[in-house]
């Protein structure tokens, strides 16, 4: 099936979906973007990522392109045209196309927008799931505003590489003090041993996920105690159970950091529950 991408107003073939060489996301990384889960032909937290794009385009003082309404109507449109059941929807916001001028393009150039789906393998990744990823620490060199959801990701590429090269699958960044911030495209949590779920504050140190807040819910309605503190890497490696957080990857168990397996290696039993129940609490449109 050929895909189709919503690109400025026109839904295009693959082939022909393409920005412009001056285009500011391009030259500048000037932009933003977000990841919706789809389940089951409905998109997952909808208005919570389209909260989260308002904010970052806010604080980067990019202006929203469409209304929500519109917006919404085109992410069900490229759902349906590359006919998405259990994948994603990618969204992605520039402050435009002008000549290349580091200050911003004058007034009235208008952002452009970008809109993807796909189909992700649901089945493959309840397999991973069952049996945990290995993650690795780097240290946590990003600018201080990663709390906005930014195209700028070479840290996060960079990040994500050293993970592969060591055979793991995401790459924790550890800040100054020996705290685990996030993952490279994830939030990241541990399980005490006397079964506290902890996870770092959301204050600019960290994106604060789309997953995270709803799994706090999730948390709570299933009589567990939260911590919301920060984690050294130390007590990442004596934990009970380690997992990770993201719209694509939903909740998914940690079972190896660095060379230290986490608990006796095996997914976690709070974690294996959240990523069972993480739906109950999510909205679905
Ligand atoms: N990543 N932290 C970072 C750095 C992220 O890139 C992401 C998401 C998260 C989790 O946020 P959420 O729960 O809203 O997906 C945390 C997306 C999925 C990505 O870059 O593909």
């Amino acid at each position: 099936m050929s895909r189709i991408a919503y690109v400025n107003g026109r839904y295009l073939p693959w082939a022909k979906a393409s920005v412009h060489i001056e285009d500011r996301g391009y030259q500048f990384s000037d932009g933003v973007y977000e990841v919706c889960e789809v389940r089951g032909g409905r998109i997952i937290d909808e208005r919570r990522h389209t909260t989260r794009l308002r904010r970052s385009l806010d604080e980067l003082r990019i202006a929203m392109p469409m209304s929500e309404a519109a917006l919404a109507v085109v992410m069900h449109e490229c759902m349906r045209r590359n006919r998405v059941r259990n994948g994603i929807i990618y969204l992605q916001i520039t402050r435009g196309v002008a000549r290349r001028d580091h200050g911003f393009p004058p007034a009235g150039t208008r952002p452009s927008i970008v809109v993807t789906a796909r189909n992700l393998d649901f089945a493959g990744n309840e397999r991973i799931a069952a049996e945990g990823i290995a993650v690795v620490t780097v240290p946590d060199n990003r600018w201080e505003r990663v709390d906005i959801k930014s195209v700028s990701l070479l840290p996060n590429v960079l990040a994500k590489e050293a993970a592969r090269a060591r055979g793991a699958k995401e790459a924790w960044f550890v800040d100054r003090d020996g705290h685990v911030t996030e993952g490279s495209s994830s939030n990241a949590w541990i399980v005490t041993m006397d079964g506290k779920v902890v996870t770092r504050p959301a204050d600019h140190g960290i994106l604060r996920g789309i997953t995270r807040t709803v799994l706090i819910e999730a948390i709570a309605a299933q009589g567990l105690k939260l911590e919301e503190r920060p984690f050294s890497v130390a007590e990442a490696y004596g934990a009970r159970e380690a997992f990770l957080t993201s719209a694509s990857q939903v909740v998914m168990p940690v079972v190896r950091i660095d060379d230290h397996p986490v608990g006796n290696g095996a997914p976690g039993s709070v974690a294996t529950a959240l990523r069972a129940r993480y739906h109950d609490h999510a909205e679905a449109t």
